[in-house]
């Protein structure tokens, strides 16, 4: 592959198959990987064990300014810590799952993370950037922006599939909590989840994980051939 230098945005709901694709693409072109996703993630484990209601915006502003959160961009390993301490697993359960979306909606948390994530992003040379508000608020003159969809159904048997779930009753739970995720994270007031107006939507209903990368780095060499 060609050197890329740029950044990606890869944007768009969860069970997509983003975070796979995501390092799928860095591992590709030889790019640094971020997960923002992890970041938020981390400032909820913050928040869950300084015992803050996660409803109680002040507090949880106040919570995570004062928490140092660190993640790797490296796209083979995940580095997660909150106050030097390693979260990685952590932060996939369900406790943070179900918080996180309340402390990402809060500004002053956005605002404290986006100004991290352009300074981790400002020392890379070549990045790929996972998260929802990536190519609308952090980089909006990125080389590439992506947002990967999905149909509802499709997702939540991906996220079953991760998880071992079999149950239907589970796994029509699973797509429950997804639906009312997205919801929240689409209707809030900061960053709401929507494709930026230059991104190039790529719907991963009908393909499996190789194509989609296939189909990002194509776009990234003709982004770069462009420019
Ligand atoms: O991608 P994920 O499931 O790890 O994201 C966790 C939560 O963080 C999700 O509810 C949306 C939020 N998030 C966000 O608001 N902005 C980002 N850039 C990334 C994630």
């Amino acid at each position: 592959t060609a050197s890329f230098r740029g950044q990606i945005t890869l944007d768009g709901p969860s069970g997509t198959g983003k975070s796979s694709v995501a390092r799928g693409v860095a591992a590709r072109l030889g790019a640094a990987y971020l997960d923002t996703g992890a970041m938020y993630r981390a400032a909820t484990v913050a928040v869950l064990d300084a015992a803050v209601d996660p409803e109680d915006a002040d507090a949880v502003a106040r919570t995570v300014a004062a928490a140092r959160i660190e993640v790797g961009t490296e796209a083979g390993t995940e580095l997660v810590l909150v106050d030097g301490v390693d979260v990685a697993a952590r932060i996939r359960g369900a406790e943070v799952t179900r918080n996180v979306s309340a402390v990402s909606a809060v500004p002053a948390v956005r605002r404290q993370l986006v100004e991290q994530q352009r300074a981790l992003v400002a020392a890379t040379e070549a990045v790929v950037v996972e998260g929802r508000d990536i190519g609308t608020v952090v980089l909006p003159d990125a080389t590439l922006k992506v947002y990967l969809t999905a149909a509802p159904e499709v997702r939540a048997e991906r996220r079953a599939g991760q998880l071992g779930i079999t149950d239907p009753a589970e796994v029509a739970a699973l797509a429950e909590d997804l639906r009312r995720r997205d919801e929240y994270d689409s209707s809030r007031a900061d960053s709401p989840l929507r494709p930026a107006e230059d991104a190039v939507v790529v719907d991963s209903t009908d393909l499996d994980q190789q194509g989609v990368v296939d189909r990002i780095v194509e776009l990234a060499a003709s982004a770069v051939g462009a420019g």
